[in-house]
C-alpha cells in the first residue's frame, strides 16, 4: 500500500524524508519519489524500484529546503513506471502532490481537463494535481478545499506549492493521515511509523479534514474551511508495534483490515445500473468472453480455497463449467486445454513456483491465461496476459487472511461479469450487487465478535484434533478455517463436506474431537443441520457459525458465533472471518509464533 511522508521545519528535509520512506518500506511498494522546496524552486525526483534506486537517482544533486514530501507507490491505476510514481506535478511545475487512495471519477475529470492541461502519467492522482492548479489563486489551502469538492473516491493527500514555502497542506478522505507534532517542526504521514524517531505526539486526521502545517503551528479545517479542534495523542508504541498499528500481530491486523481492503478490491469495479461488474484488466472483448466454454482456477494453499469458492460461484452465476486444481498437480497432469478455456492463476505473492509453472504450461497449450494477484508487478502478474490485482495491500503474516477475502471478492465480480454476458438477468445482477453493497459493514460486525471468539478459543485450546464441516460454497470455507488452524497453532485438523461424513470420518467423532461447522441460512441449511445433529449425537462438542436470528442454533451447539445474513454467494466473505479469528486465538493461547509459523514461508518460490 502506498506510503506518504511530509515535513516542514527548520532541518534539512531530504534526509528526514528519505529516512521516513525507509520506515514505510514494510507496507510494500514498487516505486518511490521525493520533492523539496528551496528559494521558490522545486526539486523532484522519482524512481522505479527500491529506495536505494531513488537515492542513486538523486546522486550528488543536493535537494535543499526545509519543507518537502515523499511517497512510496503500490501501483493501482497505471503500471509501474517512473512517470506514474509520485510526487505528481501540475502543468506549471509549481505545485506538487503525493496521494494515496483512488479518485473514482478521474476519467471524467481528466477528460474535462485534457483540453487545457498536459498529463504526463496514467494515474488518477495526477488529475488531482491539475484540479488543484485550476483552483489556485494564491492560497493553497482554499485551492485544495475547492478541488476536493469535485472529487469522488478516497484520498490521503499532501500538497506543496513553490510560492508558499511556509506551509504544507494535507487532506484525508478514507485514506489515513497522521500529523506528528515536533518542536518547531511538523510531520505528516500515512501511518505513525516514519514520525516515531522525532515525536510521539500525534493528531489523526479524520475524513473530510484539511490540515495546514506551518513551522510554528498546525491548523485543521473541515471541507467547508471551518476550523476544527483536535486532540493530541501520545503514542507509546515502539517501531514494530507501530507497523502493527497497535495490534499484537500482523495476522490480527490483517484480519481486521478486511473490510477496508475489500472496499479497495471492488471500488470502481461495479456497474449497479447494469447489474454487472467491469474488471478491465481481463483484456477480453465481450464476444471472446461469451466464447469461454470452461474456466479453470489453478493455485496453491489459501489461494486454492479461493478458487474452490470460484468454482461454486462461476457455475451458479455464470453457468460456465468450472474446475479448480492445485497448481503442483496441474503442472504435471496432461490437462486438456483449448483456446476457449480460461485459466485463472490465483496468487497473493504472484511468485509461487508451482502456480507460475502452471501458468506457463497453460499458455503453452493455448489456453487464455489471466492472473488474480496481489503483488503488483510480480512474475505471475507479468507472465499472464492480463488479469486483476486484488488490492489487499502488503500481507506480512505468513498465514493468508485479507488476501483470501480479496481473491474471493474479485472472483465473485468476475462470475457476475461473465454471468451478465450469458444467462443472468439484469434483476438478478442488481440483486447480487444490492447484497454486495453492505458486505464490508457486515464484515465489521463479524469482527466485533473478536472477544467472544477469543473466549470460545480458550475453552477449546487443549484439544489436539479438530474437524471443520461445511457444505456447498461453505465447504471451501471449512477447508480454509482448518488450514488456518493447522498453519499457526500446529494442531491437527481436517475439513470435510458434511454430507461425506458417513463414509468414514464419523468413526472419529466423540468427546476428543470438537467440530466447527458452518451452518448459515442457505439452501443447504436443513441438510447441514441434520449433519450437526448427527455429530452431537456421537458426543463431539460443536461450535457453529450460524446466521443472526437463528434461534435454533444454540440448542444444537455448545458454542455459536453469529454472522449477519447475506446471499449464499457472498457468505464466504463473512463466514471465513470467525474461523480466522478462532485459529488466531488458539495459536496465541498456545504461545505460537503466529506471524512466522514453523516450517512455512510466505512466498514459496521453489517447487
Ligand atoms: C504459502 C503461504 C500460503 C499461501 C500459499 C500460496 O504456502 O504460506 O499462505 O496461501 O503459499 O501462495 P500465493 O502467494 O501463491 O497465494
Amino acid at each position: 500500500m502506498c506510503g506518504i511522508v511530509g515535513y516542514i521545519g527548520t532541518r534539512h528535509a531530504a534526509p528526514l524524508l528519505m529516512q521516513g520512506l525507509r520506515r514505510l518500506e514494510y507496507r510494500g511498494y514498487d516505486s518511490a519519489g521525493i520533492a523539496t522546496l528551496e528559494n521558490g524552486s522545486l526539486f523532484c525526483e522519482r524512481s522505479v524500484g527500491h529506495i536505494d534506486a531513488l537515492k542513486e537517482k538523486i546522486g550528488d544533486q543536493r535537494p535543499e529546503g526545509t519543507i518537502g514530501l515523499a511517497h512510496t507507490r503500490w501501483a493501482t491505476h497505471g503500471g509501474v513506471s517512473e512517470k506514474n510514481a509520485h510526487p505528481h506535478r501540475a502543468c506549471n511545475d509549481s505545485l506538487v502532490i503525493v496521494h494515496n487512495g483512488i479518485i473514482e471519477n478521474y476519467r471524467e475529470l481528466r477528460a474535462e481537463l485534457q483540453a487545457t492541461h498536459t498529463f504526463t502519467s496514467d494515474t488518477d492522482s495526477e488529475v488531482l494535481a491539475h484540479l488543484i492548479e485550476v483552483e489556485y489563486q494564491g492560497d493553497l489551502r482554499h485551492a485544495v478545499a475547492r478541488a476536493l469538492k469535485k472529487v469522488r473516491g478516497t484520498y490521503g493527500v499532501v500538497v506543496m506549492h513553490a510560492s508558499e514555502p511556509e506551509r504544507l497542506i494535507a487532506a484525508r478522505m478514507g485514506s489515513p493521515l497522521v500529523i506528528g507534532m515536533g518542536k518547531g517542526e511538523y510531520f505528516v504521514a500515512s501511518d505513525a511509523t516514519p514520525l516515531l524517531p522525532y515525536t510521539k505526539d500525534v493528531t489523526y486526521l479524520d475524513d473530510g479534514e484539511i490540515a495546514e502545517l506551518r513551522r510554528g503551528e498546525v491548523r485543521i479545517y473541515d471541507l467547508l474551511e471551518q476550523s476544527v479542534q483536535k486532540n493530541i495523542h501520545h503514542i507509546e508504541w515502539d517501531d514494530e508495534q507501530a507497523q502493527k498499528q497497535g495490534y499484537s500481530h500482523f495476522m490480527l491486523k490483517e484480519i481486521f483490515e478486511q473490510p477496508i481492503v475489500f472496499r479497495d478490491a471492488v471500488r470502481g469495479r461495479k456497474i449497479p445500473e447494469e447489474g454487472t461488474a467491469y474488471l478491465g484488466g481481463l483484456n477480453m472483448s465481450e464476444p471472446q468472453m461469451r466464447a469461454v466454454s470452461r474456466v479453470l482456477f489453478v493455485a496453491c494453499g489459501t489461494a486454492y480455497h479461493a478458487g474452490m469458492i470460484g468454482k461454486y460461484a462461476f457455475e451458479r452465476l455464470a453457468r460456465i463449467p468450472c474446475e479448480v486444481e492445485v497448481a503442483s498437480e496441474f503442472r504435471y497432469r496432461d490437462c486438456v486445454l483449448d483456446e476457449n478455456t480460461l485459466v485463472f492463476a490465483i496468487s497473493q505473492s504472484g511468485e509461487t513456483a508451482d502456480t507460475l509453472a502452471a501458468v506457463r504450461e497453460a499458455r503453452r497449450k493455448g489456453a487464455i491465461v489471466r492472473g488474480i494477484v496481489n503483488v503488483v508487478g510480480s512474475t505471475i502478474a507479468r507472465e499472464t496476459d492480463g488479469g486483476t490485482y486484488i488490492h489487499a495491500g502488503p500481507e506480512l503474516a505468513v498465514a493468508s487472511t485479507k488476501a483470501f477475502t480479496n481473491m474471493v471478492a474479485v472472483i465473485l465480480l468476475y462470475a457476475l461479469q461473465f454471468g451478465r454476458l450469458k444467462h443472468m438477468s439484469l434483476a438478478a445482477g442488481q440483486e447480487f450487487l444490492q447484497a454486495h453493497f453492505d458486505i464490508s459493514t457486515k464484515m465489521e460486525e463479524v469482527l466485533q465478535q473478536n472477544d467472544e471468539v477469543a473466549r470460545i478459543a480458550q475453552r477449546y485450546v487443549h484439544y489436539r484434533d479438530f474437524l471443520f464441516l461445511g457444505r456447498g460454497i461453505n465447504y471451501p470455507v471449512a477447508l480454509e478455517g482448518s488450514l488456518k488452524l493447522k498453519e499457526i497453532s500446529y494442531i491437527h485438523s481436517e475439513a470435510y463436506p458434511a454430507g461425506e461424513m458417513k463414509h468414514g470420518v464419523n468413526a472419529l467423532l466423540g468427546p476428543e474431537l470438537p467440530v466447527l461447522a458452518v451452518m448459515t441460512k442457505n439452501q443447504l441449511y436443513e441438510k447441514m443441520r441434520s449433519n450437526v445433529e448427527e455429530v452431537r449425537a456421537r458426543g463431539s462438542k460443536v461450535i457453529l457459525i450460524a446466521t443472526e436470528g437463528d434461534t435454533d442454533a444454540r440448542a444444537i451447539a455448545d458454542d455459536v458465533i453469529f454472522v449477519p445474513q447475506t446471499i449464499e454467494a457472498l457468505e464466504p466473505l463473512l463466514n471465513t472471518i470467525p474461523l480466522q479469528l478462532f485459529a488466531y486465538h488458539v495459536a496465541t493461547l498456545l504461545g505460537r509464533d503466529v506471524d512466522r509459523p514453523r516450517n512455512l514461508a510466505k512466498s514459496v518460490t521453489v517447487e
